[in-house]
């Protein structure tokens, strides 16, 4: 009982910082927002927690044609891309 409460408290904190650590990948390529300099990795800041979402799970399973990112979401579980989206959508 006691190490299930413990579980509860603990787990949030770890997906935060498990999503954290994601999104500084993704900041590697992807500006928060746009600036003018045109660039083609588009910005993530405009989209929403739904749209960041359903873009990564297209990707994965390949139901969004892309360059890039089909091999980056595939590295990651379907709840990792949940929760990363979940936190740049806050950024
Ligand atoms: C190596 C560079 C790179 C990294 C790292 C990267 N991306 Fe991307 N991302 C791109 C490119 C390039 C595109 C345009 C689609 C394509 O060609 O893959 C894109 C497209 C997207 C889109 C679609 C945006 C739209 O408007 O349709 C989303 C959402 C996205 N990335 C989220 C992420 C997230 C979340 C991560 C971290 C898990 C990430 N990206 C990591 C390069 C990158």
């Amino acid at each position: 009982m006691l190490a299930e409460v413990l579980l509860l408290l603990v787990l949030p904190c770890q997906a935060e910082v498990a999503a954290q650590a994601i999104a500084l990948n993704c900041m590697s390529c992807h500006q928060l927002v746009s600036d003018a300099s045109g660039t083609v990795i588009p910005a993530l800041k405009s989209l929403s927690e739904q749209q960041i979402q359903q873009a990564l799970l297209d990707f994965k399973y390949d139901k969004k044609n892309a360059t890039l990112m089909p091999r980056i979401a595939k590295g990651y579980s379907d709840s990792e891309l949940i929760a990363v989206a979940e936190f740049l959508s806050r950024q």
